[in-house]
């Protein structure tokens, strides 16, 4: 059984209205960037409220979640997303077809292989598209989930900079429009992705998503189900200690739902501490991936966590920053820091998702709670030590 999604049909509209619209000025054709931090129901909103709210405004729309798989490099994701939507178009297919010379053995398109599109293909990202585009007469709309992921990757921004090859072409007057909302969890990176004039997006604007709140609290207290009523107020409050993140009250909520011998009296503050709890334990669990690192990575890890983003991560001074805290951290230790180590330590911690690299070599904290979370815990006061 799926769980209950609290719709949010206002939210959606406006986002439609604000995609639509070509008003006098605005930026929009040049993509959308909707920035939360992670677990507060981002890709909930695009997939259940916002997707549907596009079709229903005539749209075609194609959303891609980066993340669903890490190992797959971007570009493949994307360019298999526009390959499954042009595959549900006949006309476009045969006109792909017709246009890269297949008249005479395509029927119905069968002879054209989708293979042929993508990057470097025969038929480019931005042809496809076009075809979609004019055969259904229809604006299309790409929701690119986990953004940041694609600038981890050479191919990754060359898809971008062939989406924005495609989007410069829709958006034509020629055309229907092409419309890019990128989604992630951190607003440094996906500035990062229009920020500079080369970059694909350059001037798009950067939304924040706003979190759920009352009414969603509402809607929860109501549905809940426990042996006694929940008071949304209350709830409001746990709900913003914990960061707005659906989960921790949801999994507060079943820890209580099994404990039969609750009196109904006793259910809001049994909740409080329920929450308390969850909070703490999603801690707990980044926590024990951090305490199984090895010496040198943990270094690496809370010099790159203290310095944000001033850290450069080859510089003599931070060389001098990780040995530092090497030596407080596992004063027997042999290892020393080096340039070679100190990069497969940075490459181990990509791995195990707690740092971010962007293809050019910019490394930040995949999460910026991790940094939050280390000083809370006293694990950046080895760095805030005055270097001797
Ligand atoms: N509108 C909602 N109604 C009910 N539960 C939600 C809603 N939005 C998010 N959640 C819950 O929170 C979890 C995290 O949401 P998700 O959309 O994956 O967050 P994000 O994409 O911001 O990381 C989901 O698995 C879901 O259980
Ligand atoms: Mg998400």
């Amino acid at each position: 059984m799926a769980n209950p999604v609290f719709h949010r049909p206002q939210l959606a509209d406006q986002m439609v209205r604000g995609l639509m619209a070509s008003a006098v000025g605005s930026a929009t054709a040049s993509g959308l960037f909707l920035a939360a931090p992670r677990r507060t129901g981002k890709s909930t909103f695009v997939r259940e409220d916002l997707r549907p709210a596009l079709q229903t405004a005539g749209a075609i729309v194609m959303y891609v979640d980066l993340w669903a798989n890490k190992q797959t490099d971007p570009e493949t994701v994307i360019v298999a997303a526009v390959r499954a939507e042009l595959s549900k178009h006949d006309g476009v297919v045969a006109r792909l077809a017709k246009s890269a010379g297949l008249e005479k053995v395509a029927v119905g398109g069968v002879a054209f292989s989708l293979d042929r599109i993508g990057l470097g293909k025969e038929v480019s990202l931005s042809w496809a598209l076009t075809a979609l585009s004019d055969e259904t007469k229809k604006p299309i709309v790409l929701l690119i989930d986990e953004a940041q992921h694609a600038i981890t990757t050479e191919a990754g921004y060359d898809a971008l900079f062939a989406l924005k090859a495609a989007r410069d072409e829709l958006n034509s007057s020629e055309h229907h429009g092409l419309r890019i909302v990128a989604i992630g969890s951190n607003r440094d990176k996906l500035a990062m992705l229009r920020n500079s004039k080369d970059q694909a997006f350059f001037g798009a604007p950067l939304v924040s998503f706003p979190t759920l709140g009352q009414d969603y609290i509402e809607w929860f207290c109501e549905g809940v189900g426990l042996a006694g009523p929940l008071n949304p107020a209350d709830v409001m409050k746990l709900f913003e200690r914990a960061s707005f993140r659906p989960e921790i009250i949801g999994a507060a909520a079943d820890a209580l739902r099994f404990d039969f011998g609750l009196d109904p009296a006793d259910v809001g503050a049994s909740f409080a501490k329920a929450v308390g709890e969850q909070i703490e334990e999603a801690d707990v669990q980044t926590l024990r991936v951090i305490h199984a690192l090895t010496p040198l990575q943990s270094a690496v890890l809370r010099v790159l966590a203290f310095e944000g983003d001033k850290y450069a991560p080859f510089e003599t001074s931070t060389m001098e920053s990780y040995r530092a805290v090497l030596e407080s951290i596992a004063p027997d230790g042999t290892v020393t820091p080096e340039v070679s180590n100190v990069q497969q330590a940075l490459i181990a911690l990509q791995d195990k998702s707690l740092v971010w690299k962007e293809k050019r070599g910019v490394y930040s904290l995949e999460e910026s709670t991790t940094a939050e979370l280390l000083r809370e815990y006293g694990l950046l006061d080895v760095c805030a030590a005055p270097r001797a």
